[in-house]
């Protein structure tokens, strides 16, 4: 069974008095235990389908299957993702703890699992000093962290990775991407990843998916490819169609 399954879907936005597609009939798959690479460039419609999938958008047409079953039908099913990504905000008023605590009581754990996660997520996202200041305060890094420890609070059962490291400092980029690794080869989470660092998704990821203008155009391996070539090549290849 395929974890992710996105069959036709299309998103429409409107701006400035104008309709546009900003994603049109994409249809790919996440099998279990696989992390899919997305890459694209900027405005390709990569985190308007992390948004679809997750549930925060609902598409024009087509589906989305987690787990076999469509979203549309079992809503339920998003509560089994868990996103990380640069657009997370949080209240302004909250402290870090209070993201942990809140986002615990939606997620339905009680409190002392709670606390305990809480305190493991906060160690190792190197948290401590943080955890009674508020959001607002937060570098882009520190809030990065958050918003990814915040997302394996209730053990997600598939991840989405929108650009997960983008601000991230080397050191904690580092520790990231062995995290992400490591929980795929334990747990066998399926991830799909979006990120503009090509070392990164080769390091990560074993199948990758190429969208332009809001169009998957090719899906292939990930080993042997140099994905900077693969990456310009597949640009290239859009404006010729163009
Ligand atoms: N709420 C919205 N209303 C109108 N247009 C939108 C909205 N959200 C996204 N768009 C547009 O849809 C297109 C796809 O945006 P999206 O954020 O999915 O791109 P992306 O591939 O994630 O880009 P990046 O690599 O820069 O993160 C862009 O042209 C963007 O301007
Ligand atoms: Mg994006």
């Amino acid at each position: 069974m395929n974890a992710i399954e996105v069959n036709n879907v299309s998103k429409k936005f409107r701006t400035d008095g104008k309709e546009f597609y900003a994603l049109k009939d994409v249809s790919l798959h996440v099998k279990d235990n696989e992390v899919l690479g997305l890459l694209g460039p900027n405005g390709s419609g990569k985190t308007t389908l992390m948004n679809i999938i997750i549930g925060l958008l609902t598409p024009d047409g087509g589906n989305v299957k987690l787990l076999g079953r469509d979203t549309s039908k079992f809503p339920e099913m998003t509560e089994k993702v868990g996103l990380v990504s640069t657009d997370a905000r949080f209240h302004w008023a909250l402290s870090v703890k209070d993201v942990f605590t809140f986002y615990g009581m939606v997620y339905g754990l009680k409190k002392r699992g709670r606390e305990k996660r809480t305190s493991e997520l906060v160690n190792f996202f190197g948290l401590e000093k943080l955890v009674n200041r508020r959001v607002d305060g937060l570098s882009t890094g520190e809030r990065m962290r958050l918003s990814f420890a915040k997302a394996l609070l209730n053990r997600p059962r598939i991840l989405l990775l929108d650009e997960p490291t983008l601000g991230l400092d080397p050191h904690i980029s580092i520790k990231l991407r062995r995290e992400i690794k490591h929980i795929n080869r334990e747990f066998g989470t399926p991830m799909l990843l979006t990120s503009h660092y090509m070392s990164e998704v080769q390091q990560l990821a074993n199948r990758v998916s190429f969208i332009l203008q809001g169009r998957i155009m090719d899906t292939r391996k990930v080993r042997g490819q140099d994905l900077e070539k693969y990456f310009v090549k597949m640009v290239r290849r859009g404006s010729d169609e163009d």
